[in-house]
């Protein structure tokens, strides 16, 4: 089983960012803790700020069987582009959001993509990951 986890703008500074919100760890350091933990699963990991290049790792993740797990941060309010990409590919996908975006700005309660994904998860803090990641393993084959 192979998973991409894709995250989106600003996510680069999950740690430093808005800490209240996003908390105090950053994604790398998360990373590792998931790599540890889900030993026997290949997860890999990309970030971008650029919408172009997120469509092209949901590409690569298709291209490689893998399930995805993906934070489009503020692109998820947005995109009907990466919207367009997660149901191009055959590949399962899930929605994370570090915050609580239901107990937020209301701009933030529209998703573009979710529709796009068999799930979604948010306010759970980093944890959104890793329950993704649990979900997949944890499907029949
Ligand atoms: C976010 C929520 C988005 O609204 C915001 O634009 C982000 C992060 C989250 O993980 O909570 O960049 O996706």
């Amino acid at each position: 089983m192979q998973v991409y986890i894709i995250n989106g703008p600003n996510l680069n500074l999950l740690g430093s960012r808005e800490p209240e919100l996003y908390g105090k760890s950053s994604f790398e350091d998360y990373y590792k803790t998931l790599k540890a933990y889900f030993n026997t699963t290949t997860i890999s990991y990309k970030q971008s700020n650029n919408e172009e290049e997120l469509i092209n790792v949901i590409h690569e993740a298709g291209n490689n069987n893998a399930c995805i797990v993906i934070n489009a941060g503020a692109y998820t309010h947005t995109s009907l582009a990466i919207a367009d990409a997660l149901r191009s590919v055959k590949v399962p996908a899930i929605e994370v959001h570090v915050s609580h975006v239901f107990a937020r700005e209301s701009y933030r309660h529209i998703s573009k993509i979710s529709a796009s994904c068999i799930g979604s998860i948010c306010g759970l803090g980093l944890y959104g990951y890793k329950a993704a990641i649990e979900y997949f393993i944890n499907q029949p084959k």
